[in-house]
């Protein structure tokens, strides 16, 4: 059940039609999302601190929130060069980010509306510049692989630290989880 960044990366392309030209338009307007960073970030960071339990996390250690708004503006950019062409290293660097939030316990229902306003706030920021539509599309299908990166970081921890602890197999695993799905509807 061991993921592949990489070939995880690609699928996601593939699935959300984010194409060559997509890459070539984001790399095109790096100089611009450098230049919103900043502004992406604290737009970012006052939305989770307006929520009582996010606003905790990122509050639990000294210089977290400071350390967060750097690490934040720096991805953001990524999103515009694709580091290594949205290579191996970029899809490391994205499932690294998805372990980070799995180790600290942030959870789907933290990350999914997080990243919607992310979009939002791009968008706001795309139509006051008067940008291209297709830059908006571009950075939906881009912030929607590195959530999906998140979520999947999720899917694959739990799994193989179930699988590890009680020696079944994927199998059962897999059957179980299905019976248990059933129950619950
Ligand atoms: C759009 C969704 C999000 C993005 C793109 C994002 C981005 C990042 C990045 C790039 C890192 C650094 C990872 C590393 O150290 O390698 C990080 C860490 C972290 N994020 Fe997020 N994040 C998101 C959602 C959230 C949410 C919803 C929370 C909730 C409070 C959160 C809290 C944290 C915390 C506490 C850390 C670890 C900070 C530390 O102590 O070093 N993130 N995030």
């Amino acid at each position: 059940m061991s993921l592949n960044p990489y070939t995880f990366l690609q699928t996601l392309e593939s699935r959300s039609g984010f194409t060559t030209e997509d890459k070539q338009l984001l790399k095109s307007y790096a100089e611009w999302g450098k230049t919103i960073a900043p502004e992406m970030a604290d737009h970012f960071y006052a939305y989770l601190n307006r929520d009582e339990e996010m606003h905790t996390i990122l509050n639990a250690t000294e210089g977290r929130i400071h350390r967060l708004r750097d690490t934040f503006i720096q991805w953001f950019y990524e999103m515009f060069t694709g580091m290594d062409d949205w290579g191996q290293d970029y899809a490391d660097r994205r499932w690294r980010i998805g372990l980070v939030h799995v180790q600290i316990g942030i959870g789907p229902q933290h990350v999914v509306p997080a990243m919607a306003t992310v979009v939002q706030e791009v968008g706001n920021r795309l139509r006051a510049d008067g940008k291209d539509q297709r830059l908006q599309d571009a950075l939906g299908r881009i912030c929607m692989i590195d959530l999906a990166f998140i979520e999947q970081a999720y899917v694959e921890v739990s799994s193989a630290a179930v699988l590890r602890e009680t020696g079944w197999t994927e199998k059962l695993f897999r059957r179980l989880i299905a019976t248990g799905a059933g129950k619950m509807s």
